[in-house]
């Protein structure tokens, strides 16, 4: 099993995602001993925004100089993220979306006739038989039927994305209303530790 573990948060000390994802890693790890990972941190290493430059050379246009190692770079999140069975994704809420460094990363895998393609059938997403564990943290509280449920463009957005790419087994490990008093966040952080070690066990 090939497990690909992905931050994205800007912090380090204090990430309640970067938490999460070492919890569901470590707990995938003990459930089976040779799984391999691989991790991404996207805020210590970030993909640059997508380019016209970056869309031909994913179509094999050549590379401009200036963004051979960027490309190189791109090449190897889409190996990564082809090779993996399991992907774990660190995805803080950051104005009701994702980080923008973690959009750079999911612009970088749909590649059309790699990851998805359109046919007379319609849409199919060429990236299926994935499993994909998001921890999803929150400031508020956004989950469905709350109040603010209408403003989460962050859950909803990464599983629009990775269905489009064909990954419909997606799970949710959230820690929400962390910004909500000391009280709120730590039973939101236990709680989805729990959920943690439960979904990767
Ligand atoms: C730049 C930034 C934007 C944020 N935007 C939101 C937001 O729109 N809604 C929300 O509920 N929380 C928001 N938060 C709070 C984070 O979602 C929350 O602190 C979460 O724990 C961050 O993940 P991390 O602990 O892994 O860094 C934001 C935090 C930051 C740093």
């Amino acid at each position: 099993m090939k497990i690909l573990h992905v931050d994205s948060s800007i912090l380090s000390e204090g990430s309640i995602s970067r938490q999460l994802t070492a919890e569901i890693v470590a707990t995938l790890k003990q459930a089976a001993p040779g799984a391999t990972v691989t991790h991404i941190d996207l805020a210590a290493a970030p993909l640059t925004h997508l380019t016209a430059a970056h869309l031909g050379a994913a179509q094999g246009a050549p590379v401009p100089s200036a963004l051979e190692a960027d490309v190189a770079a791109s090449k190897g999140a889409l190996a990564d993220f082809l090779a993996s069975d399991v992907i774990v994704i660190g995805a803080p809420m950051y104005n009701f979306s994702v980080p923008s460094q973690l959009k750079a990363w999911m612009d970088r895998l749909a590649v059309a006739g790699v990851t998805f393609r359109y046919s007379e059938k319609g849409l199919e997403g060429l990236a299926g038989g994935k499993k994909l564990i998001v921890a999803s943290t929150r400031g508020g509280v956004f989950s469905a039927g709350t109040p603010m449920a209408a403003l989460d463009h962050q859950e909803s957005y990464l599983t629009a994305f990775f269905g489009f790419l064909g990954i419909t087994d997606v799970s949710f490990v959230r820690a929400e209303g962390v910004a909500m008093g000391p009280e709120a966040k730590a039973n939101a952080v236990d709680a989805a530790i729990r959920q943690a070690h439960a979904l990767a066990a």
